[in-house]
């Protein structure tokens, strides 16, 4: 995703810490919401059309919204502000996966969703992919025991990358599909779904151990 820089952003969003969290330094998973809800995130939200859409339709479900970027989780913060009925199960986290994972208890999450992520097409940089042994581990720790990893992505070499690494892992592919929007698999889309499905059919895999 291309980046512009906008001013202000981060103060943008600890303004809004009612459903925003900025610091991480104490987060605590089960602080973050009253009700025992299974809990959804989603790793790189982006301006979070998907993740907005999901809470509004699954409200017996919290979501969580991670974003590294300020300037791109803003977009997504605005868009749930226009909200004239706001879903109260959903919260917005400024933060590197990397950093949240190690805060997130073990075993906590139910679903997690990797929509679109960067592809990292060169070898040396396949240590940066969300599906990268690295990552697997990280998710195999907070995910519960019947916890699901869901992907899509537009990148084929990156989802055939994907499937092999979660068979290594130990992760079952449940369902997987070389053309998403062919099938009758429920779906919500993001924003970069709407944009590139024009161009290509999009890959989707449903795994879990
Ligand atoms: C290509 S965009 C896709 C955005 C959105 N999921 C969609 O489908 O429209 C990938 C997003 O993931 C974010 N991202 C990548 N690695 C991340 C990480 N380690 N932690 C948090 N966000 C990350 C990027 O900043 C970017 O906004």
């Amino acid at each position: 995703m291309r980046l512009r820089h906008i001013k202000g952003a981060r103060e943008f969003l600890e303004a809004n810490n009612e459903f925003v969290i900025t610091d991480i330094t104490n987060f605590d998973i089960f602080n973050v919401w009253s009700s025992s809800q299974p809990i959804h995130l989603e790793v790189g939200c982006g301006k979070g059309k998907f993740i907005i859409d999901m809470a509004k339709t699954f409200k017996d479900i919290n979501f969580i919204a991670v974003e590294k970027y300020d300037s791109v989780l803003l977009r997504a913060v605005e868009k749930y502000l226009d909200l004239e009925d706001k879903p109260l199960n959903l919260r917005f986290i400024l933060a590197d996966f990397n950093d949240l994972a190690q805060k997130i208890a073990q075993h906590s999450i139910n679903t997690l969703y990797l929509n679109f992520s960067d592809p990292w097409p060169k070898a040396r940089q396949a240590k940066r992919r969300l599906t990268s042994p690295i990552f697997l581990n990280l998710y195999k720790n907070i995910l519960t025991k019947d916890g699901y990893i869901i992907q899509k992505t537009d990148n084929v070499d990156l989802f055939n990358y994907s499937l092999l690494q979660y068979e290594l892992a130990g992760f079952k592919i449940i369902s997987k599909t070389y053309d998403l929007h062919s099938t009758n698999i429920f779906n919500i889309t993001t924003e970069y779904e709407d944009k590139w499905s024009i161009k290509g059919p999009i890959c989707y895999a449903k795994v879990r151990l």
